[in-house]
């Protein structure tokens, strides 16, 4: 597995960081366009049941209740999954892994995953899976990825210049690590967007990214004050008022038994 050049401990740590920031992640972080979210359920029965995997605040949930699915959501987060509950008080929420399911055998239809599996163990959680999915489910996996190697965003982007976690649990041609033997082969589908968000906004967005929660305060005041640097002098956005961020939302899917 690629490891993007993080540590264990470090990995880990950033998994992990998420909770602190929750109320921001939901309110900063892009949400799914409702093209992809279709993608990812494709196979799945409708009204079906389906497990929201690293679930966090609920952005996918949120489209997956759109859809008429009936939605677990499990994350190790407690905080995640209070922002979500709060929202949705109805969505069956469940502390824990997806290397180790709060769930019983074959009780859902189909299993979808934000942003989330470069924080896994494919293997195991493949394994798990593979439990708790009943006959012709499949598995959706998405990421949403802004386009930040050009103009403005490429001098943002280097700033920051450490790895990211999306780069986590991908192979060289960036196809996410399979869940295992058993698997088919990803099928893949993207879905082009813009956002466009105040400056303001951009800057808090930052701050919901692992990298930015387990920085030092140093590392901190550095990239923030590079960033507003940027912003305030960069031709193509200086004398704007909100920013545009080119995003591709990327959708693969695999089923057992491939
Ligand atoms: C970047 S957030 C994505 C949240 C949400 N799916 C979304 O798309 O907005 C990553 C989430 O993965 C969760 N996570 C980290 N390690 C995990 C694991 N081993 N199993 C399941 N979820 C995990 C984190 O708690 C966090 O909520």
């Amino acid at each position: 597995m690629s490891d993007g050049g993080i540590s264990p401990g470090d990995r880990l740590a950033r998994a992990h960081s998420f909770g602190e920031a929750a109320a921001d992640y939901q309110r900063y972080r892009p949400d799914y366009p409702i093209e992809a979210v279709t993608y990812l359920v494709a196979g799945t029965p409708a009204g079906g049941r389906v497990l929201d995997l690293g679930a966090g605040t609920g952005k996918l949930t949120d489209r997956l209740v759109a859809l008429g699915f009936e939605v677990v959501a499990v994350d190790p987060s407690a905080q995640m999954l209070a922002e979500l509950s709060r929202r949705r008080p109805d969505v069956d929420c469940r502390v824990g892994t997806g290397e180790s399911l709060p769930l019983p055998d074959s009780c859902v239809d189909g299993v979808v995953c934000g942003q989330a599996w470069h924080w896994m163990d494919a293997g195991a959680v493949g394994r798990e899976l593979a439990r708790v999915m009943r006959p012709n489910g499949s598995l959706g996996l998405a990421w949403n990825t802004d386009h930040t190697d050009t103009g403005w965003l490429a001098r943002i982007e280097a700033i920051r210049n450490v790895p990211r976690g999306a780069e986590l649990n991908r192979g060289p041609d960036r196809t996410p690590v399979s869940p295992g033997q058993g698997w088919s082969p990803f099928t893949r589908h993207d879905v082009d967007w813009t956002r466009t968000m105040t400056k303001e906004d951009f800057l808090a967005l930052w701050r919901t990214h692992s990298q930015w929660l387990t920085a030092t305060e140093e590392q901190r005041i550095r990239w923030m004050s590079g960033w507003r640097d940027v912003l305030a002098t960069d031709p193509q956005v200086a004398t704007l008022d909100t920013v545009s961020i080119p995003m591709t939302t990327e959708c693969w899917v695999t089923r057992p038994g491939g």
